[in-house]
């Protein structure tokens, strides 16, 4: 599942101690394994190699350039959802004929800046977006390819605020008005209708929300093809969950062995779409213990990383196990486990058995490759911290971790 390991009471990443490199580079800081990752991706990819398929790794669920460059070099394509993601697939080095567009609100820049570079396609979300769409390409002479995102209307049972394929979610367009859109799409010179596009949720367990969706999906492909639409892909999305506590999540070959029988005989090129199933269980957030305080109902452990730095806890009430990097002290203690940020929503963890901890001890909050850095903000000023990737028994400072002067950068004092 992942290469973080106790060898005696020392946790390792790959072949390095955690614990060495929080001394070099300091806390908090973020560690991915390479091995990690490249086990997960290459999971899925073999998981779907009896049929044509690309891999096009979400990069919003951890967008460091040395995680996209080393995706890119097995192969991956990438799902982006803004120009700064664009910008951030292009300089790894990523094939733009590889590269996906999806996002509720692009603007005419970001269109007009990815149509520049020949994505693969635009993943439309509205009449509007279409309508844009056509209009930019026709402004630059040229043929956009588009997917419409399809929002089927089932419940991938994850939490509310990452499922995206219900009717009150915001994203796509229901059965009816995905044909219309399609219609619609053939009349416009500025593009090509190639791709049928959905993404359900994230962190996603179970495979049956997957199969409930294709299922509403194929008979809606089929009316397509009979007005003519030229599909050459389905896009299946991402959202394939993960272990952060004890969920028991389907495999990759669990998740191939449930869609591809029923999507195999299309004859479209299929397309999915991970992040979290990538990187989620590649990353280490480490925090350093600088105080503990016991109030009449709780112990509370205060380490030197925030909400700022990790949000999932704060925003999705998520669990992530926590774990001291070296296992020496005697005796569980429970306690809330909280960030130096003036927020009482900010925690890693509450009424947690740890083992026993002292001031200066580094703990490592597992399962934090994604969403993690990708959503840290400076929120309270705090510099964003530091990223090293670990290969075997190498590490690389991937991100330098951010100074005070980095916090200003491009502010003015004003004189209005
Ligand atoms: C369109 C799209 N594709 C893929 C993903 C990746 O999801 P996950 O990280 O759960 O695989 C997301 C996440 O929000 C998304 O919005």
């Amino acid at each position: 599942m992942h290469d973080f390991h106790y060898k005696d009471d020392i946790l390792f990443c790959e072949d390095v101690p955690l614990g060495k490199m929080a001394q070099a580079v300091g806390t908090p800081l973020y560690v991915y394994s390479s091995k990690t990752l490249t086990d997960h991706f290459q999971k899925l990819d073999r998981a779907f190699s009896s049929v044509e398929h690309l891999i096009c790794y979400s990069v919003k669920s951890n967008s460091n350039l040395a995680v996209l460059s080393l995706l890119k070099n097995l192969g991956s394509g990438f799902d982006i959802v803004s120009g700064g993601e664009l910008f951030r697939a292009l300089k790894a080095g990523a094939d733009p004929r590889k590269i996906v567009f999806a996002g509720v609100g692009k603007t005419a820049d970001e269109i007009e800046f990815a149509l520049k570079e020949n994505i693969l396609f635009f993943t439309v979300e509205s009449f509007p977006e279409l309508e844009e769409i056509d209009a930019v390409a026709r402004r630059l002479g040229k043929t956009a390819q588009i997917a419409i995102r399809v929002n089927p209307d089932v419940d991938p049972k994850t939490h509310q605020y990452t499922s995206t394929g219900k009717a009150e979610n915001k994203f796509g367009l229901d059965m009816e008005a995905s044909v219309e859109a399609y219609r619609k799409a053939l009349t416009l010179k500025g593009m090509r209708a190639t791709a049928l596009h959905m993404h359900i949720g994230s962190q996603i367990v179970d495979t049956e929300p997957y199969q409930e969706a294709v299922k509403k999906i194929i008979p809606l492909i089929q009316r397509l093809k009979k007005v003519g639409v030229p599909l050459e892909t389905l896009d299946i999305g991402g959202g394939l969950g993960i272990v952060y506590k004890e969920e028991t999540p389907s495999t990759a070959e669990a998740f191939a062995r449930a869609v591809l029988p029923l999507i195999r005989d299309l004859g479209l090129k299929i397309l999915i779409e991970p992040g979290r199933f990538v990187a989620g269980n590649a990353g280490v957030l480490l925090t350093k213990v600088l105080y503990l305080k016991t109030s009449p109902v709780k112990n509370f452990v205060i380490v030197d990383a925030g909400m700022n730095d990790l949000i999932r806890p704060s925003l999705y009430g998520a669990y992530h196990g926590i774990l001291p990097v070296v296992n020496h002290r005697i005796g569980k203690v429970v306690s809330d486990v909280v960030g130096p940020i003036c927020e009482s929503g900010d925690f890693f963890a509450k009424d947690r058995s740890l083992p026993s901890v002292e001031p200066g001890d580094i703990l490592a909050i597992m399962s934090a490759g994604a969403y993690g850095f990708s959503m840290a903000s400076h929120y309270n000023s705090r510099p964003r911290v530091a990223e090293v990737m670990v290969r075997g028994n190498q590490f690389q400072v991937i991100r330098e971790r951010e100074k005070l002067e980095d916090l200003i950068r491009g502010e003015k004092v004003g004189e209005v």
